[in-house]
Parts: structure tokens; sequence; C-alpha cells
């Protein structure tokens, strides 16, 4: 029998293996979030999310060496204030939780890039990612409260805000913002592609977001649907977003290629809570091997399309990284 084509001759050797292999994962591509909280000597861990955790400020600080000698590059703020009220005013405080975690990062790691999310939810009673009217999340009015939280985390050293509410016309209101205010250098990483995910669960846990009532259906996208997510991120390309991200990941990988190939701006994916937590329990379980599924899981991300992504595994695949090098 003659067989003169035989794909396995590339994969003979693992250097035959690492001459050819496509695909690569690097320490700057990732993304490391951190929640931090008021008060001092916290550093509690989130039930649903092991090995992650809640800093204030002092303790936040020495993990910040950790984070710097991992090699990790970027990391992206969530606050979980002590204060929440109707229109989210821990937000767009000067003083509030993340803009003081921005201030104090920026004069002790001033390279290191400091990304913040952007949105009212951690901040409002009522848990929504906007302002609350009869049970209907407004929009326009959102807006402006929306580019003040993005003006205030550019003046405490944003490198990169993230808007992740979903409401419409947000990316062309915060760059007239940033940029009226002289913070045109400042990158909008949009939260384009963002699903109605259950996925998100341990985070909501974890930044105390929930919705106190209805969900979050009304604002961010059916995951019935494909087309309106080339609709979402056209929009923000002509908005004035430097970055596009889908999210979730993993179950959306469809979506990361899809986007990837039609639009020609860095794209982000974010391996979200839910994903750490079904990969973390399987793995303390020993029931998968936990390294391997999340190189692999990683690598998929990257082979889809994304040029960076979040994941909350980003300084145990730094250690992976350098352990493999
Ligand atoms: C806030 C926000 C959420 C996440 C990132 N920013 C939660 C939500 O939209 O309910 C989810 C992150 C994760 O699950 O890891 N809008
Ligand atoms: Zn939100």
């Amino acid at each position: 029998m003659e067989i003169l084509r035989r794909p396995r001759r590339l994969r003979a050797t693992k250097a035959i293996r690492d001459l050819v292999h496509e695909t690569d994962l690097h320490v700057s591509d990732l993304i490391y979030p951190v929640f931090v909280v008021e008060g001092e000597h916290i550093k509690e861990e989130i039930p649903s999310m092991p090995g992650i955790f809640h800093y204030s400020l002092d303790t936040f600080q020495e993990h910040l060496k950790e984070i710097a000698v991992s090699g990790v590059k970027s990391v992206i703020f969530f606050g979980v204030p002590d204060h929440k009220d109707e229109v989210g005013s821990g937000a767009y405080d000067d003083e509030g939780i993340v803009q003081r975690a921005l201030r104090l990062t920026k004069s002790l790691y001033p390279e290191l890039i400091c990304i913040a999310d952007i949105c009212l939810c951690e901040y409002t009673s009522h848990g929504h990612c906007g302002l609350v009217k009869d049970g209907c999340v407004l929009n326009d009015p959102t807006l402006e409260l929306l580019s003040k939280a993005a003006l205030s985390c550019a003046r405490a050293g944003a490198d990169i805000v993230a808007p992740s509410d979903m409401m419409d016309g947000r990316i062309g209101h915060m760059r007239r913002t940033l940029d009226g205010a002289g913070f045109e250098n400042t990158l909008i990483m949009a939260y384009s592609i963002k699903y109605a995910s259950a996925f998100y669960g341990p985070f909501r846990e974890a930044a105390d977001s929930a919705p106190a009532f209805g969900d979050r259906r009304s604002y961010q996208m059916d995951w019935r649907n494909k087309k309106e997510a080339i609709v979402e991120a056209a929009l923000d390309v002509e908005e004035g977003a430097d970055i596009l991200m889908v999210k979730p990941a993993l179950a959306y990988l469809d979506m990361v290629k899809t986007i990837s190939d039609r639009f020609d701006l860095p794209l982000c994916t974010y391996s979200v809570s839910g994903e750490y937590s079904m990969m973390k329990a399987a793995a303390l379980n020993g029931w998968i091997n936990e390294k391997s599924v999340v190189m692999e899981s990683m690598t998929a991300m990257k082979r889809a399309g994304a040029k960076m992504i979040i994941t909350y595994y980003a300084l145990d695949i730094a250690r992976w990284l350098i352990e493999e090098a």
C-alpha cells in the first residue's frame, strides 16, 4: 500500500513539533484581574474562585510585588466599595477604591499597564450597570456617569479604560470626554461583544454586583446571536475604540474568530470567572491536569484570533511559561 502524504512526519519528535507549531502564548498576552476593597489587612479568598482574593490596598501592595516578579505586564482593576447608592457615585469618586489603587500602582510600578474596568454595577444599590428608572436601565443619562468614571480613572493613572456596561454610544461619549480633558492618549478597550452570560456568576459574588431585580438581558447580548456582534464591533470601531473584546471566551471562540477575521483592531478575550471556577474545581478534585487544560484552553483562544487574554490564571500561566522555557 502506498501512502505518499504522511502528516505524522510533522509530529514525529518534540523538536519537529516545536519547529512547525503555529500558535504561541506569551506572558505579554496576559491581563490579570484584581479585586480591591476598602479597609486594611484584608486578603480574603473568593469562595467560588480558589486562589483569587479580595485585597485592601496594603495587602495589594504586597501582592503587587508578586505580580511584578511574575512577568505579567497588565492588570485590570475591579473595585468593591463600602458604599453603594442609586447613581453609583463610587465609580467616579476621585477617592474611590479603584482610583486609589491606580495611583498606588502607578507610583510603585509605572511601567505596569493599568486597565480600569468602567461600569456602575459594583457601585449601584440595585446592581445594574446603568441608572434605573421605573425598572428600566436608562441609556443616555448613564453615558455621562460612565464618562465621568473613565475620566476619573484616567486622571488616577489608568493607561486603558475598559467600559463593560454595554450602553449604546458609550465609546464615542467616552472618547470625546477623554479628549476634551487632554487624555487623548488614554486607550479605550471596549467590551464590544459581551454576552448576557451565566459564566459571570462567581464574579458577581466576588464583586457583590448581582442585579437586585431582573437581569442584564436588556443591555448585554443574547447568546443566540452572531450578527449583532458585528454591529456592536463596527459601532465601537467607528466611535473610537482602540481594542475590541469578546466575552466570555471558551464558549465563544467562534465569535473570537469572526471578530478577528472582520476587524483589524487588536482583539482581547476575557476568560471569565465561571471558566476559571470550572477548571479550578475540576483540578482541585484531581479530575483534570490543571496546567495542561489551562494552557490548551488559552492557546485555543490565541488560535481563534485573540491577541490578548484576561484570565484569573495569569500569574500561574506566567510561571508555567517560565518552567517550560
Ligand atoms: C461588570 C463586569 C462583569 C464582569 C466584568 N465586568 C460582570 C457582569 O457584567 O455582570 C464579568 C467578569 C467575570 O465573570 O470574570 N459589568
Ligand atoms: Zn456592570
